[in-house]
Formats: structure tokens, sequence, C-alpha cells
């Protein structure tokens, strides 16, 4: 069955007013999530907060199902987060490591994992071993193989970066850590939503993901993933009664299962919403949606290509929806200026996002536009006739 476009944008208000190339700042919620996250505030004001969670809790419990079933997780390995950069935390901060070991990096390395490796190379005496990608772009798996030691505690690898169209190879990356048994953590911030992620083909012992992306879901949601046979391989780096119980005067015990890395309080109105935006992805399914962001997204970097002193700099063997271009002449933050001006929004992408890509491939400040499913060839004509527009001077 093929996506119904002209239903989908009917059922994406947002599509009405904006032209939105920003999906992986934050996609256009659904109506049935927003309908979903309002109900239960609305609930939330009318009966009580605690209240409304009881009466809802099925809804937050279909969260975890939901996201279970969308990257293949079992009962008990997903813990809700704030967003995927706590959700990385976790095992990030949760690692026992000492001087001396080591830790594995991708040139696709987000700026906020990057920062709190430096942190522990500050405070711990770790060392950071960063990947360079392969000549088409992706993290180097010889390299990577090459590169792993008896000192190596953890693979980190970014399945797709903050700043361009690449799908690294997460499954292969995941062969070489089995092969040498090091634990391996996937950042799929801006690629769960986007590509079909499914844990067991990747092979990942632990994976972060955000909501408010392309999951269409709302802002301050995320998720770990924490694969059962690995929860002991990292111990949370906070605890409270929700993670742990308080047994004895001087005696705590953790929960058995991932919901050790959450914490009591939270955005529960949001919960329920990132549970509903999942149900709408798996109703119309990971491959048929990421086929369509595929097809836009190749479809703008042609066009993209044919202005005069435009560069794509998008890398790698696949790739997704996140296109990042430059022009010769025009300053990407005018370019931004004027698509505001016209209601089309994309994102600013910063070389320090994304540093060791960024210095490795001289990258400047480039314009980021993401597409998504809901998107249309229209409004990929429209947003190319302006760069022309614009970037004419
Ligand atoms: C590759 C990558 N990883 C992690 C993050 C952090 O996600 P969050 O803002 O949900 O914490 C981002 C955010 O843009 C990202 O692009």
């Amino acid at each position: 069955m093929s996506l119904d476009i002209p239903a989908i944008r009917k059922e994406t208000p947002g599509s009405e007013s904006v032209l939105h190339f920003n999906n992986a700042g934050t996609g256009l919620m659904p109506r049935p999530v927003l309908d979903a996250i309002t109900d239960h505030l609305t609930l939330e004001a009318m009966i009580g907060g605690y209240e409304a969670h009881h009466k809802s809790d099925h809804l937050y419990s279909d969260t975890y199902s939901a996201i279970e079933e969308l990257i293949g997780a079992k009962p008990g390995e997903i813990a809700l987060q704030e967003n995927a950069t706590r959700a990385w935390d976790q095992v990030f901060y949760g690692m026992k490591l000492r001087p001396g070991d080591r830790i594995i990096a991708d040139q696709a390395s987000y700026a906020s994992s990057y920062i709190a490796m430096l942190q522990r190379v500050k405070n711990d005496g770790i060392i950071i071993d960063a990947i360079p990608n392969d000549s088409y772009g992706q993290m180097d798996l010889e390299l990577l193989d090459q590169r792993i030691t008896s000192r190596t505690r953890l693979i980190c690898a970014t399945h797709i970066p903050t700043n361009s169209g690449l799908v690294n190879p997460a499954s292969k990356i995941g062969s070489v850590a089995r092969k040498h048994g090091v634990p391996y953590v996937l950042d799929a911030c801006q690629s769960v939503g986007q590509v079909p992620v499914n844990v067991d083909d990747i092979g990942c012992d632990f994976l972060s993901g955000t909501g408010r992306k392309y999951l269409r879901g709302p802002r301050g949601t995320g998720f770990l993933y924490v694969r059962t046979a690995s929860i002991d391989l990292i111990e949370p780096p906070f605890l409270d009664l929700h993670a742990a119980v308080w047994t004895k005067m001087n005696e705590y015990e953790m929960r058995p299962d991932s919901s050790r890395f959450e914490n009591w309080e939270g955005y529960v109105a949001g919960k329920i919403g990132l549970g509903r935006a999942v149900r709408y992805l798996l109703d119309l399914g990971p491959e048929q949606t990421f086929a369509r962001i595929s097809t836009l997204a190749t479809a703008l970097r042609n066009q993209l290509r044919e202005i005069n002193g435009v560069t794509v700099h998008d890398i790698g063997v696949v790739m997704g929806g996140i296109c990042t271009f430059s022009h010769n002449k025009t300053k990407a933050v005018e370019i931004k200026a004027e698509l505001d001006r016209q209601k089309i929004n994309v994102q600013l992408s910063h070389p320090e996002w994304s540093r060791l890509d960024a210095e490795t491939r001289d990258l400047p400040v480039m314009i980021r536009a993401s597409v998504h499913y809901y998107n249309t060839e229209d409004e990929i004509n429209r947003f190319c006739e302006n760069i022309a527009q614009i970037c004419k001077g």
C-alpha cells in the first residue's frame, strides 16, 4: 500500500502554514499525536496529574510496547528519557572506565557526545580513538577493526550525523563490535523514525533516540535501549526511588530492568504523545516512509546541484533525508534569513556541532534542509526556486 500523502498532510496541521525542511530539528507533529498530548494535559488539569496518569496508564505503557515493536527490543529493555543526549549519557557515564582505557568514536560524532568524552579524558584519563571515514564518507570499518585493542571498552558510533545525509553502516559496525566482544552504543537520534532500525540486526548493546525529530513526537522526550544481556555492563549514574528501592536503612536494590535508568518525575503527556507518534509511524510502515524520504532527498540534492555556486556536502553510500549545502557567495546565515521571511524552515549547521567531520572536510556553516515523507515534490521545487533567487545576489 502506498503512502496517501494528501491524507497525511491533512493530518499535519503545520504543513498548511510552513514549508518545513527542518525535520532533523523537529518534525511536524501529526494531529493524533497533538491530540494525545493535549487530551492528557486536559485530563491532568481536570482530575489531577497523578490521577490522570493512573487513568492513562494503558497509554503510557503502550509507549514502551510501541518503541519495542519499532526497534525490535524486548520488554524491559526501554527506558524513557527526556532526550537522546541524556539517554546516551546514561551509557557513557554509566560505564566504569580506568586511566588508559580506550573508547572508539567516529568522525560523525555529535558535539554533546564528544564533549562528554573529552570530560572523561580530563577526569578519568581515558583515551579516544577517533576512526576516520573511508573514501565513501562512512565509518572506515577496516580501521575500526584494526584500532580495537585489549583496552577498548566501548564503541560509540553515530547512525546519522547532525550535518549530512550519511547513513553509517550500523550493522557492519555491530559485526566488528561482536567479533572483538566490545560493547557498542549507537547514537540513533537522527535515524529512529527516518530509517528502519532493528537492534538485533544492528547488534548494538545500547541505543539512544529522541522523540521530536523524525519520529514526529513532542519535544522533551527520548529513549534508551539497553540489551538485557548487557545491562550490568553499566551502572546508572543517578539513582532515585523509581530506579531503585530503598530496601533497608543502609541498603537499596536497583530495578532489574531498564527502568533503573529512568527517574520518577517526568513529562507524562509527552511520553504518551511519543508512544502515539511511534504507533503512527508503525501504521505507515518505516520501510515505506524511508523509501519516500530517500527519493525526496535525492531529488532535492539533484536540483540544488544545478544552482550556480551551490555545493552539496552530503557524503556516504546510503543517504537519508538530511541535505546540507552552501553557496560560494551568499552566506548560509543570509540564505536562512531570507527563507525565514518566506516561511521556509531550515536549520544552520555549524562546524562545532560535528567538529571532527567539519575540520576533516573543511566544512563551512551550511544550510541543513531535512525532508520527511510528508514533504512534496512541489515543496522541493519551490524551495530550490527560492534558493536560486536568493543566491542570484
Ligand atoms: C547526531 C545527534 N546525536 C545526538 C543529538 C542530541 O539529541 P537531543 O537533542 O535529543 O538530546 C543530536 C541532536 O541534534 C544529533 O544530531
